[in-house]
């Protein structure tokens, strides 16, 4: 084995080189500490692997994603969001028999207790759909005390099964109460996605027929979002689970970290920011240079990745689909020729070029879910759907590791030792 040579304090520590299967290399410093004293520091841990993982690679300047193997492009192609699912779920793809079997099985899963309802009644009309969503998973850990144990692989299973079922339901039902509509019950007979826009869009008072060229739309979406390895909001599922809480509460600590600006909520701020050049008449340019300057904190939302140096493969998917989707339903989009003008503008700047700054996932999402008719308040809980199996995913294959739990270090920089004062002498 490969290793590294630290020279420190006139010592030589030896580190073992390890590499995965895709040629990546890490220095391994599990023992640094004990053999030297010292920590690494990492603020933002963009040098940091945490774990070994299969479920997913990115190789960030080739701009490749592939979940399980498996080009993201193949699997948007060829795959439905249940079939990716159990894919990043179980490691390979489902045999038909195995397919029907999970089907089925989320598919009759899909209602959530009626108390949920006196829940949802309790928050504010204006309550943010992801915060109720984090606040409802959380609260499957009181409605289902029979599938907590972590070590417990049925009750995991169960667990499982239950989160897919029961977080579009909670998600359209933050909805719902926004806009005072009814709660619809699920329809099992419809598909993962049907269900999920019937949830949305329905009412008791009419008939609701699912548009398949939306339905198609929104599970490739939710393919594209499925898993993205230790993101911000995996980290923070990981690193909740590795207390071995259960994983309703671990799920639920995901859906809290993907809500920020810089993570899924960009989504949202997207849409906001194109629909501020329609509306408010500012030029493109405008924003764009505001982006850039020193004295102006916004950014371009939808714009860099930490990993991605070059374009995110699931930004041209969902370019692409914008056209299509749009195109098949009739829509002629403003915000959609705004986009295209700032993606432009960027990838023609230096200030852009020079930090490798590409559209990403959250660029042209919003176009899309615009089209249907979908909230911007929704968007980023649209994104916690299709992330949920990769949490999942990255949560069970931790508990099948060999882990401790998570806790960084630090390096103190405060007073060092003194007394305290009387409150007199203060
Ligand atoms: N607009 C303007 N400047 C930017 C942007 C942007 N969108 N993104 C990065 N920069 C600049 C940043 O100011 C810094 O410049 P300088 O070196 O002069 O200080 C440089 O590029 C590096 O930025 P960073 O913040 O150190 O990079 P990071 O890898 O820590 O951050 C990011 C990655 C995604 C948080 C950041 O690019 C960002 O805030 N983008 C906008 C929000 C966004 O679209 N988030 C969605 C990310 S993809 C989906 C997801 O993860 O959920």
């Amino acid at each position: 084995m490969p290793t590294a040579e630290l020279h420190i304090d006139g010592k030589v520590i030896e580190l073992p080189v390890i590499e995965g299967s895709e040629g990546e290399r890490a220095i391994d410093i599990q023992n640094l500490r004990s053999e030297t004293g010292l920590i690494t520091m990492d603020p933002g841990y963009a040098n940091t692997g945490s774990c070994e993982s299969s479920i997913t690679f990115i190789n960030g300047e080739e701009g490749i994603l592939q979940y399980r193997g498996y080009p993201i492009e193949e699997l948007a192609e060829n795959c439905t969001f249940l079939e990716v699912s159990y894919l990043l779920i179980h490691g390979e793809l489902p045999t038909e028999v195995e397919l029907d079997g999970f089907t089925n099985s989320i598919l009759h899963h899909t209602m959530i207790h009626e108390d949920f309802r006196l829940l949802f009644r309790a928050l504010p009309k204006d309550a943010h759909p992801m915060a109720a969503c984090s606040a409802m998973v959380s609260a499957l850990a009181t409605f289902y005390p029979d599938s907590l144990d972590p070590r417990d692989p049925r009750e995991v299973e169960v667990s499982i099964h239950r989160l897919l079922a029961k977080l579009p339901t909670i998600a359209s039902y933050a909805y719902k109460h926004s806009v005072g509509q009814p709660f619809m019950y699920p329809d099992n007979n419809l598909s993962y996605v049907g269900n999920f826009l019937r949830l949305m869009f329905a009412n008791p008072c009419e008939e609701f027929e699912v548009d398949p060229v939306v339905e198609k739309a929104i599970d490739l979406l939710l393919i594209l979002h499925a898993d993205h390895e230790q993101n911000c909001s995996a980290s923070t599922v990981r690193i909740v689970g590795s207390s071995h809480v259960n994983m309703f509460a671990s799920i639920s600590a995901g859906i809290n970290a993907l809500w920020g600006p810089r993570h899924g909520g960009a989504n949202q701020e997207v849409i906001e920011m194109l629909s501020a050049i329609a509306d408010e008449g500012i030029s493109g340019k405008e924003f764009v240079d505001r982006a850039k300057s020193r004295d102006d904190t916004s950014r371009l939302m939808g714009f860099g990745h930490r990993v991605y140096k070059n374009f995110d493969p699931r930004a041209r998917i969902i370019k692409k689909a914008c056209y299509d989707v749009l195109d098949r339903l009739g829509v002629n989009s403003r915000l959609l020729e705004i986009a295209v003008e700032i993606e432009q503008l960027a990838l023609s700047d230096d200030y852009f070029v020079e930090r490798n700054l590409y559209p990403n996932v959250d660029f042209y999402s919003g176009v899309i879910y615009t089209a249907i008719g979908t909230p911007e308040n929704m968007f980023t809980a649209n994104f916690a759907i299709g992330r949920l199996p990769g949490w999942i995913a990255q949560w069970r294959e931790m508990h099948e590791h060999k882990h401790k739990i998570g806790r960084p270090r630090q390096v103190y920089t405060g007073e060092t030792r003194r007394k305290v004062p009387q409150l007199s002498d203060r």
